[in-house]
C-alpha cells in the first residue's frame, strides 16, 4: 500500500517483524543495569504499535523473549518476566482503546502458570478487535516451533485426520503459532547485530530484511520510517524476473 508521509510517496509493507536487541548495551551506555534497559524498551514498544497503526501497517510481530534468552542471569529473567506480567495486564485496556488484537506466540510449557494465565485473558480480551494486528514472542524459538508443529501434524497423521498427500506448504504454515498472520514483509533487527536468532526461520522465507544501529529503547518513529523507506526501494522479485 502506497503512503504520503511528510511529503514522500512510501510502500508500507502489511506486515512488519521486528528482533527488538540492544536493550542492554542501551542501558550499560548509560551506566544503569540491563534490566534498566528492559523497562525502557517496554515503552518503545508501545510507541512502535502506535506508530505502525498510523502509518498503515496492519501486523507487527515482536521478539521478546526467546528459547534461549534463559541462558541470563536469574535476576535478568525474572525481571523481564515481571515486565510482562504488568505489560499483559495494562495491554488490556490500551489495546481495546485502540482496537488492537494482541496474539502471544511461542512455547506456553515452561512459562510461569499466572503468566500463562495473563495471555489467555489478553488475547481473548482483544480477539475481536480489528485494527493493528499485534503478535509478541515469549519463549519463542523457530526451530521449537517447527518441532511442536511436526509432533501435531504426527498425531493428526496417525489419529487418520491428515493424509501424506495433506502435508504441503500451507498446511505446514498452518501447524505453527503464526497460522492466523500473514508472513512478515518486513524484519528489522535493531543494535547492529546481522543475524535472526531463530526468528521465525519458516514465515521469513521471502521477507526483506533491515538491520540498524539503533538500539531498541532509541526506535521511535523516524527510525520506523527509515526501514520503509528502505522497504520502498527493494524490488521484490520471488525468483522472477521482473
Ligand atoms: C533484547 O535486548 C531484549 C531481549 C533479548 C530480552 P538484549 O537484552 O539482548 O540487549 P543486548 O543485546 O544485550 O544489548
Ligand atoms: C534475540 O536477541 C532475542 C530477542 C530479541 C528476544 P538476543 O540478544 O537474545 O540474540 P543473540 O544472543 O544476540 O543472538
Ligand atoms: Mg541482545
Amino acid at each position: 500500500m502506497e503512503k504520503t508521509i511528510n511529503g514522500e510517496v512510501l510502500n508500507i509493507p502489511e506486515h512488519v517483524a521486528v528482533i527488538m536487541d540492544g536493550n542492554g548495551r542501551w542501558a550499560k551506555k548509560r551506566l544503569m543495569p540491563r534490566t534498566y534497559g528492559h523497562s525502557v524498551g517496554a515503552k518503545a514498544i508501545e510507541a512502535a504499535c502506535e506508530n505502525c497503526d498510523e502509518i498503515g501497517i496492519k501486523y507487527l510481530t515482536v521478539y521478546a523473549f526467546s528459547t534461549e534468552n534463559w541462558k541470563r542471569s536469574v535476576e535478568e529473567v525474572s525481571t523481564i518476566m515481571n515486565i510482562f506480567r504488568k505489560y499483559l495486564v495494562d495491554s488490556i485496556e490500551r489495546s481495546n482503546r485502540n482496537n488492537m488484537r494482541v496474539r502471544i506466540i511461542g512455547k506456553r510449557e515452561g512459562l510461569p502458570e499466572d503468566i500463562v494465565k495473563k495471555i489467555e485473558d489478553l488475547e481473548k480480551a482483544t480477539a475481536g478487535n480489528t485494527g493493528l494486528q499485534f503478535t509478541v514472542a515469549i519463549n519463542y524459538g523457530g526451530r521449537d516451533e517447527l518441532v511442536r508443529a511436526a509432533k501435531n501434524i504426527a498425531k493428526d497423521y496417525k489419529d487418520g485426520i491428515i493424509t501424506e498427500a495433506d502435508i504441503t506448504e500451507d498446511l505446514m504454515s498452518r501447524y505453527l503459532d503464526t497460522r492466523e498472520i500473514t508472513d512478515p514483509d518486513l524484519l528489522i533487527r535493531t543494535s547492529g547485530e546481522l543475524r535472526t536468532s531463530n526468528f521465525l526461520p519458516w514465515q521469513i522465507a521471502y521477507s526483506e530484511f533491515y538491520f540498524t544501529d539503533c538500539m531498541w529503547p532509541d526506535f521511535d518513529m523516524n527510525e520506523l520510517v527509515k526501514a520503509v523507506r528502505y522497504y520502498t526501494g527493494r524490488d521484490r522479485r520471488y525468483g522472477g524476473v521482473k
